[in-house]
């Protein structure tokens, strides 16, 4: 996990420089996150409210990543999908159906590379790609990142959040899919250790993880666990089509930028 941990959130906050215009299809110009928000990185919400954010990466793939979001749909829940900018640009009519139907999405780079073996450029590139891309494709701009492998130093951490104020969110909750010990396994192993503030992470990019998510969420429910997105967690409110960008910044009372 490289040594990335929790951080006070009582003042976070994120907006926009800019209004956001787009929510067509030829949306203005890519507008830049504040520096208005304290979060470099988090593997986990401290909190009393029983909710967790369940997440999703390395998508959009072509028939699992519909399949979760029936699912979801079904249970009345949202997720956060952290997608690769590569397969937004192949599919982007998966990624417009994630934000219609409420979800948030996160940038996981542009092509998935090991980021600590990096410099600077090839980072910031990765995430300027993907942001462009989303915010083409859907209007909207992620305001969370998470690294390929959780693989990001500190120090390249503190970089971006210094240069484009983005968070790094990793995940308190491993059920390590891309194993595939199958359905049952998954499941399980999504519900352990998942408490108040859990960070959940999966992938929608294999068939047996979206057939354990009904279990899973079965689970939470039962334990009277609420399923939100990475900005509810955070406390930023809701991220998508009928909130964009309103999160609170600190010092600054209620702001509507968007
Ligand atoms: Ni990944």
């Amino acid at each position: 996990m490289l040594g990335l941990g929790s951080w006070c959130l009582a003042n976070a906050g994120v907006s926009l420089a800019t209004p956001a215009q787009g929510r067509t299809a030829t949306p203005a110009a890519m507008p830049r996150l504040t520096r208005a928000h304290g979060v470099i990185n988090l593997s986990r919400v401290e909190t009393d409210r029983p909710q967790v954010a369940l997440t999703f990466d390395d998508g959009p793939h072509p028939q699992h990543t519909p399949r979760l979001l029936d699912i979801l749909a079904e249970h009345r829940v949202r997720a956060t999908f952290y997608v690769i900018g590569s397969l937004v640009h192949r599919y982007p009519a998966i990624v417009q159906r994630i934000v219609a139907e409420g979800h948030e999405l996160g940038n996981h780079t542009w092509a998935h590379p090991t980021l600590s073996r990096h410099g600077d450029h090839r980072i910031l590139s990765e995430i300027d790609r993907t942001q462009e891309i989303i915010w083409q494709t859907t209007g909207h701009l992620p305001v969370t990142f998470r690294p390929p492998y959780g693989a990001i130093t500190p120090r390249q951490s503190r970089m971006l959040h210094a240069s484009r104020n983005l968070p790094t969110v990793v995940w308190s909750v491993d059920p390590q899919d891309w194993r595939r010990p199958g359905p049952a396994v998954v499941a399980q192993r999504m519900l352990q250790g998942a408490g108040p503030g859990a960070i959940i992470l999966a992938h929608d990019i294999h068939a047996a993880t979206v057939a354990a998510v009904p279990e899973a969420l079965n689970g939470l429910y039962r334990r009277g666990l609420d399923c939100v997105t990475l900005s509810e967690l955070i406390g930023w409110g809701r991220w998508g089509p009928e909130a964009p960008y309103r999160h609170r910044i600190a010092g600054a009372g209620s702001r509507r930028t968007g």
